[in-house]
């Protein structure tokens, strides 16, 4: 199957070498080529430039673009899709005065998702968790990471993953899946959590390393949940079966796990709403991405990400969702990258970086996904017809995309 897309308005974050990162200053620079072309062979680009250079392609289907953009599908590094069931009670539980830690302390939060997930059977779970993989995908998000984490035992803990496993099978979407088992203390260990902690370490990460259910491995670092003591031993555990670390750290306390994320190598440090100087002087020389998680600071009214400082201090910066029933019960890319411009004040240019090439790092696949590049998978978005790519943002809460390509196919 090869596709042929012509009269493209703009064709948006070009990149004729295969770049995998974007970092400070140039998080401003977003290349295009207007009035684009642009080939998909099978699953992959194989070739773009300008309509004036177009010579004549035999290709099974052709697209006219005209008016529209187009720009590689989003790239969501952080969600937590595979759940069951809602916390919309606690939603409203928030409106009435009770704070995210509150309600939290009562036994809900994570422990209520838990509990209803392990009630749940793998079947019910997988529909309910495709049903969610397949509006994002809608929605133009087209490699995606999730985390295990509400399962809280070893048998709730690998159906979440085999789920996972399964999406990843019988989806266009590209997925990576993070093991999230230090989540938070389940309430048999209340009193104990470094006997929970040893469960995640002799039972947890072997287990789940050897049956190669993860390729990442995450911990919640955070007062009332992990400390830095049971976090450095998790990621240790983890590093045993090759499991590089992503982790959620200072989302309302920032006590040292950025430089602990930092010193293990982590791949990424996410949420990162509470920053000190040290911990972004922390990120400068490493190779870890730090990722913001706009719609979540929205979501549960907590301080936005200060992605001026990370940015202007050289840093790259990802924006992701955090997809997950709790803090963010929405993966729509667009509404973040719209977030990302309004509450983070970065440009529209910066945004688009973050969600797509830098997002695709954070996932360990800016080598194939996230920007407009021959050999790339043809992982697409057309927009509608629409004046210029700052409407994407500009326009928050409204749908500006026509068609979504994922994998070389289109979305029906
Ligand atoms: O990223 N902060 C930890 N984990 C999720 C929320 C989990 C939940 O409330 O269910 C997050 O915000
Ligand atoms: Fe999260």
């Amino acid at each position: 199957m090869s596709i042929l897309i012509i009269n493209i308005k703009e064709l948006i974050q070009v990149r004729d070498h295969n770049v995998t990162i974007v970092k400070g200053e140039d998080m401003k620079i977003l290349p295009t080529i207007k009035n684009a072309y642009l080939i998909i062979e099978h699953d992959t680009i194989v070739e773009y430039g300008s309509m004036s250079d177009y010579i004549d392609y035999e290709v099974d289907e052709v697209i006219d673009a005209k008016g529209k953009m187009v720009l590689p599908a989003w790239c969501d590094s952080h969600t937590h899709i595979v759940y069951a069931g809602d916390r919309s009670q606690e939603f409203v539980d928030r409106i009435n005065g009770l704070s995210y830690e509150e309600i939290a302390q009562r036994g809900g939060g994570i422990l209520n998702s838990a509990e209803v997930l392990q009630n749940t059977s793998e079947e019910d779970l997988y529909q309910q968790s495709l049903k969610r993989l397949n509006r994002v995908m809608k929605l133009g998000t087209g490699a995606i990471e999730i985390k295990s984490g509400y399962g809280l035992t070893v048998d709730a803990e690998l159906k979440m993953l085999r789920v996972i496993k399964r999406l990843k099978k019988e989806s266009l979407a590209l997925i990576k899946t993070t093991l999230l088992a230090a989540h938070a203390v389940p309430k048999e260990f209340k009193d104990h959590k470094e006997k929970f902690v040893d469960r995640v370490i002799s039972e947890m990460i072997p287990q789940v390393g050897q049956a190669k259910l993860a390729d990442y491995i995450d911990v919640f670092c955070e007062k009332g949940y992990f400390d830095l003591e049971d976090t450095e031993r998790i990621l240790q555990a983890g590093a045993a079966y090759g499991l590089i670390p992503k982790i959620h750290v200072n989302q309302f306390n920032a006590f040292g796990g950025v430089a602990l994320a930092v010193k293990y190598k982590a791949l990424s440090v996410d949420h990162l709403e509470e920053m000190r100087p040290e911990d972004i002087d922390a990120l400068k020389d490493s190779n870890t991405m730090p990722v913001a998680l706009p719609s979540c600071s929205y979501f549960i009214s907590i301080p936005y990400t200060p992605a001026r400082q990370i940015i202007d201090a050289g840093l790259p910066l990802a924006i992701a969702s955090d997809y997950n029933p709790g803090t963010t019960p929405s993966g729509n890319m667009n509404f973040v990258v719209s977030t990302a411009c309004i509450k983070l004040r970065m440009t529209p240019e910066e945004a688009i970086n973050a969600a797509t090439i830098n997002g695709a790092y954070a996932m360990g696949i800016s080598n194939q996904y996230g920007s407009i590049c021959r050999g790339k998978k043809a992982n697409l978005i057309i927009t509608k017809e629409i004046e210029s790519y700052n409407n994407l943002p500009y326009a928050f809460g409204d749908n500006l995309i026509d068609t979504v390509i994922l994998s070389g196919k289109i979305l029906d």
